[in-house]
């Protein structure tokens, strides 16, 4: 799987996520042979540069992020396809320029007129640059040469804003060009999610509601907001994460067999679980929200949420949420699925459990299994990548004592190879024009579906000034209203 003769636009050149991700990621896919030898990479900002100061700052980025060695030779080859345009994203004579640069390279390094054009920007000014991409020609697909557009999350605040920026690019690209960036399906682990399902006899026939007692999906992270204070505040950890990251883990965990694994069938699978969620009657009692108080990470003093620089003291955007829902299949009735995020947390971990129902009956004393628990498979997304399956054993000696014990995978100990990062692997599908891991617009839209109603209802806690994100400690696991949650349920967290 090598790209053909192509370049790619990079909107945002000077954003976080094009300097730690998308830089380093281009470079790591030329150092593994994977682009094409004239592939070109044009940067579009708002900057007085010149090729050679956007090339500095790409040789920076790599040198810092990349995941790879550092070949000179590599980077040399990369570089000569290095161009910038300065521009606003509403400057006409910018595009213009644009699309000179884009047939020069054409010319001089053959990318055939296939681009993708990235948009590592805030969504507010994609319409601006879409707009200026059709009115310069530069979002037709015509003598075979292909035309993609690359979007990162948010996909709007909300449904209705989904929809407006969804018929926005709709305007201007064909839903086939569109590629809506979820970097977690670019991991290989929860690729595998799909393999150990359907690869396998023994998972599957246990799948479901007379086997599954609840399913826990959890992306902790130890790190606060550091510099994003004015992109988290006012979306916080639902929009940030849950409508997105764990909605779509948990499509793949709890969606049916796609009848092949193209886009098309993965789509309509995942579909199928996203329109099915419901949520409890009481969203007081099945959702949880904090925000970080100051404490310790890391054996640092860390500040609180509303101290980090660019918070308002005053700030209700929630750190952390839980969420209980519930999916109206013959497969998953009566089994919650419980979804947390959080930063700032114990650890950075994230991995999806699967619990399972106790044994209906045992044929030991109750003293015996004391300290055995229930089954669980739990999916180690990252890091310590790998799969536990937790089970009762009994415990060697001359009496009856079961207890539990954990059957382990790695993927360092049963494989050699490296996994490419999840942004290289996605930013090659982009140029192979490949889509099963990048969400649809009507996988987005169904996933506010599920999310504005809790939104709605956190809104109208904060306008009532009844409730408010409840504080949680720097390095814990969260709020006590998310262990409560659970505990109404006799159920508790994992403490991973
Ligand atoms: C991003 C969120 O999508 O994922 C961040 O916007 C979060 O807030 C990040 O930190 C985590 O990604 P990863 O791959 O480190 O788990």
């Amino acid at each position: 799987r090598i790209a053909g003769p192509c370049g790619m636009v990079l909107f945002g050149v000077t954003g976080d996520l094009s300097r730690k991700k998308v830089m380093p990621a281009i470079y790591d896919l030329a150092n593994r042979g994977l682009l094409p030898p004239g592939f070109s990479l044009t940067g579009f900002a708002r900057r007085d540069w010149a090729d050679q100061d956007f090339a500095q700052i790409v040789h920076d980025s790599v040198k810092q992020h990349a995941r790879t060695e550092f070949r000179e030779e590599v980077w040399k080859q990369l570089a000569e396809g290095f161009r910038f345009v300065p521009g606003d994203f509403d400057d006409d004579q910018a595009f213009a320029h644009l699309r000179r640069t884009i047939e020069e390279l054409d010319e001089q390094r053959g990318t055939g007129g296939n681009h993708a054009f990235y948009l590592a920007i805030p969504p507010s000014f994609f319409g601006d640059v879409v707009g200026q991409l059709k009115e310069h020609g530069l979002a037709e697909e015509t003598d075979g040469r292909w035309r993609r557009v690359v979007v990162e999350k948010p996909f709007g605040h909300d449904l209705q804003s989904a929809i407006e920026l969804n018929s926005t690019l709709a305007e201007v690209f064909p839903s086939g060009s569109v590629f809506r960036i979820d970097h977690y399906l670019g991991k290989e682990t929860v690729q595998n999610i799909l393999a150990m399902r359907f690869s396998n006899t023994m998972f599957e026939p246990i799948w479901n509601a007379n086997y599954v007692d609840h399913v826990q999906i959890t992306m902790a992270e130890d790190v606060g907001i550091g510099g994003r204070a004015g992109y988290y505040d006012g979306i916080g950890a639902a929009r940030d994460v849950i409508q997105n990251h764990l909605l779509q883990l948990m499509a793949l965990v709890a969606m049916e067999e796609p009848t092949s694994f193209e886009a098309e069938s993965l789509r309509i699978e995942k579909q199928k679980v996203l329109a099915s969620v419901v949520l409890p009657q009481r969203l007081d009692l099945t959702t949880a929200r904090g925000q970080y108080a100051a404490g310790w990470a890391g054996g640092r003093k860390v500040a609180g949420f509303c101290e980090e620089e660019g918070i308002k003291p005053t700030s209700t955007t929630e750190t952390y949420a839980a969420v209980k829902l519930g999916i109206d299949t013959r497969r998953w009735a009566g089994v919650p699925f419980y979804l947390r995020t959080g930063k700032r947390l114990g650890r950075r971990v994230t991995e999806v459990a699967v619990v399972f129902k106790r044994a209906p009956h045992l044929p030991f004393s109750a003293s015996s299994t004391e300290e055995l628990t229930q089954n669980a498979l739990v999916i180690r997304v990252q890091p310590d990548e790998g799969m536990t399956m937790r089970f009762g054993s009994k415990v060697p000696g001359t009496h009856m004592e079961i207890r539990d014990v954990n059957m382990d995978f790695a993927y360092g100990g049963s494989f050699t190879e490296a996994s490419p990062e999840a942004y290289e692997r996605l930013i090659l599908d982009v140029l192979l024009g490949d889509p099963p891991l990048f969400p649809r617009h009507e996988e987005v839209e169904l996933s506010w579906k599920i999310l504005d109603p809790i939104l709605e209802h956190w809104a109208k806690q904060d306008a009532a000034g009844r409730h408010k994100p409840e504080k949680y400690a720097s390095g814990g696991w969260g709020p006590a209203s998310a262990d409560k949650m659970l505990a109404r349920d006799g159920r508790a967290w994992r403490r991973p």
